[in-house]
């Protein structure tokens, strides 16, 4: 079989001939049939390798993350070679709400065909899927304009197509158009010229595909030497050795890597590879570095020469959205880079591009299958570099914290550290000097539930119990607070995951000053209050579900608001056409149809005390 590769995205929807096009392919050149592919791409997951030093990994690896998290993705795969080479085309369904098939097909391939129909001409589609491959750094395009047959071969249409697409062309960034006249269903221009279009003296499909460089390989050889350690190899006390798949650049016996994010260095004695030990290893390679010394390096950690990848934890990136709910400022999601992660929480949404201007306009939220301009803050720093330089380093996944469902895709384009210029200041009085004055353990005391459930009665029974005990506290109401530090926000998701986010940094800072506070905000959703949870130690905090059905809380309805959103007076109110998320392990589980809200807070404290809390 021939060594080359070329992964091949085809754009277009079955009106403009897609599957004639790709079964004549298939045809004209002989499929590899799929059984075969899929038993190589299992053979490369287990062992890291196939014959004939092909890489599959890349392909496999782009959507392993995806196929951990059981998430079904509408790419077809299909399977052809010629004597030259041999290819793997993405087939993505056309219709607009697949933009995840298509980022996920376009993430791993060197190329794209957009399929235009000769009668139609350009489309809505044709620029969406021209942008989303260029985004995803595909920069080779082919314009195959089919159906030529039924415009009569008219030059004329082919030259106006061609020209539409060029004006495109300055907002797609730096890309190489080739652009064929086609008929897929008689097979002119698809492997062969044949005889209907002479005034078409270009190449062929085919040939186009046959002699493309591949972009992937092209960048990958000039870049310095990458690889993320997929894992770490130790059969035995004798050998211990650090496998992965070159991500970019090459390596030889005697080099000096670097462990980027420990900055320690050590040189290479051995590379280890199915086929025996190699001298060098290039891009793309499955390979096992041995080193000379032991220096400290584990899974998720980046092997690098100079000039080293970034290590930053302020993301700039892309995002493709790929969730019905939307994607919110302030919330929190896992972070997947290759074999690190950790939590990501959006800090802003500056844009979303307009995939048919191709243009960028201000936007609060990214709905699903939009495509935006994010930034995003890390729980901790990460080794990366730009996607245009690196998709193994540049390309990540966001994972739903609860559901652990795919829900982003993003390329990094810009990386910072953290307040490079604002350091933290250790003070010498902290959180545990003050608690021992206060002579105190501080906690957060969450109270979560429906308006009307009665968080704020028992939260408040609560505090004047500790306060006749002598408790130092604060009570942080969401009544209140709206009034002053949250007058911004209102009740849509978006301004929920804000009010909810800023005001567990309020409790940080209260129990920062070794106070035990109180919280009382419906705060309807889980992702929120987890993250409340993390902003202190595991055991200061303290989540109580305040559970009252909402038949109940309609029946009090002490503020009257109920009344209004049964009546579409108030929109988005919890319970009623806004969701809650009940708390899947509270540490305080209150049901107060069962007791008084003096036996309730009574509870609350025997809990507390239970918790050395209270005393
Ligand atoms: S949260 O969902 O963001 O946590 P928060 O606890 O701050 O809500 O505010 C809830 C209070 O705002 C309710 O007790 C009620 O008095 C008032 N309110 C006004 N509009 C709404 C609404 N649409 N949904 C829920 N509460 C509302």
């Amino acid at each position: 079989m021939p060594d080359s590769l070329l992964r091949v995205l085809t754009c277009g929807s079955v009106d403009d001939g897609k599957s004639t096009l790709i079964g004549r392919l298939l045809f004209e050149c002989g499929g590899i049939p799929d059984d075969v592919m899929r038993g190589l791409e299992s053979d490369s997951r287990r062992f890291g390798t196939v014959e004939g030093g092909v890489d599959y990994a890349l392909l496999v690896d782009g959507l392993a993350a995806e196929r951990e998290q059981g998430v079904t993705i509408d790419v077809a795969y299909r399977y052809f070679q010629t004597d030259k080479r041999r290819f793997i085309l993405a087939d993505t369904p056309g219709h607009q709400q697949y933009t995840r098939n298509m980022a996920t097909g376009a993430s791993t391939a060197d190329l794209a065909v957009l399929l235009v129909d000769a009668r139609k001409g350009l489309l809505a589609q044709t620029r969406r899927h021209a942008a989303i491959a260029t985004l995803l750094g595909i920069r080779d395009i082919v314009l195959a304009i089919n159906k030529m047959d039924l415009v009569g071969f008219d030059q004329s249409v082919f030259d106006r197509i061609v020209s539409d697409f060029q004006g495109l062309v300055p907002n797609l960034g730096k890309i190489a158009v080739t652009a064929i006249p086609i008929c897929a269903r008689d097979g002119d221009n698809v492997t062969t010229a044949g005889t209907r279009i002479p005034w078409y003296s270009g190449p062929s499909l085919l040939q186009v595909l046959e002699t493309v460089e591949p972009t992937g390989a092209r960048s990958k050889s000039t870049q310095p030497f990458r690889m993320p350690v997929q894992y770490v190899n130790r059969p035995d006390a004798s050998f211990r050795g650090y496998a992965g798949t070159v991500a970019g650049g090459e390596i030889h016996v005697g080099q000096t890597i670097v462990n980027v994010a420990a900055r320690t260095e050590a040189k290479v004695t051995r590379i280890v590879t199915m086929d025996g030990d190699l001298q060098t290893a290039h891009a793309g390679a499955p390979v096992t570095l041995v080193l000379d010394r032991e220096i400290d390096i584990s899974r998720g950690d980046v092997l690098a020469t100079d000039p080293l990848p970034a290590i930053g934890d302020q993301i700039e990136c892309w995002i493709v959205w790929m969730d019905e709910t939307p994607l919110f400022r302030g919330r929190a999601y896992q972070f997947m880079l290759g074999s690190s992660g950790g939590v990501a929480t959006v800090t802003d949404i500056a844009t979303r591009l307009d995939i048919e201007t191709l243009t960028e306009s201000a936007v609060r939220e990214l709905q699903l299958n939009e495509i935006g301009r994010v930034t995003l803050s890390l729980s901790h720093p990460v080794v990366c570099e730009p996607y245009q330089v690196s998709k193994e380093l540049g390309g990540f996944i966001l994972v739903d914290r609860l559901t652990r469902g795919t829900v982003g895709a993003g390329m990094i384009t810009e990386i910072g550290a953290a307040h490079r210029n604002i350091h933290w200041h250790r003070l010498d009085v902290d959180k545990a000097a003050r608690a021992t004055l206060n002579d105190q353990k501080p906690a957060v005391l969450w109270f979560t539930g429906l308006s009307g459930a009665g968080k704020s009665t028992i939260a408040n029974l609560v505090e004047k119990y500790l306060h006749a005990q002598g408790r130092h506290t604060m009570i942080l109401d969401g009544d209140n607070v709206r009034h002053g530090l949250n007058r911004d926000l209102g009740f849509t998701e978006a301004d929920r995951v804000e009010n909810i986010r800023r005001v567990a940094e309020v409790s940080k800072l209260f129990v920062e000053a070794g106070l035990i506070v109180l919280v009382s905000f419906i705060s309807p959703y889980r992702v929120e209050r987890m993250l409340a949870r993390e902003c202190v130690e595991a055991d200061e905090f303290v989540e109580i579900f305040v559970d009252t059905p909402v038949d109940e809380c309609r029946r009090r309805d002490p503020k009257g608001l109920y009344v209004k959103a049964d009546a579409g007076q108030i929109r988005n109110f919890t319970g009623v056409d806004a969701p809650y998320e009940t708390p899947l392990n509270p540490e305080i589980h209150l049901r107060t149809l069962e007791g008084t809200p003096e036996d309730l807070a009574e509870q609350v404290v025997a809990a507390l005390r239970g918790r050395g809390i209270v005393v």
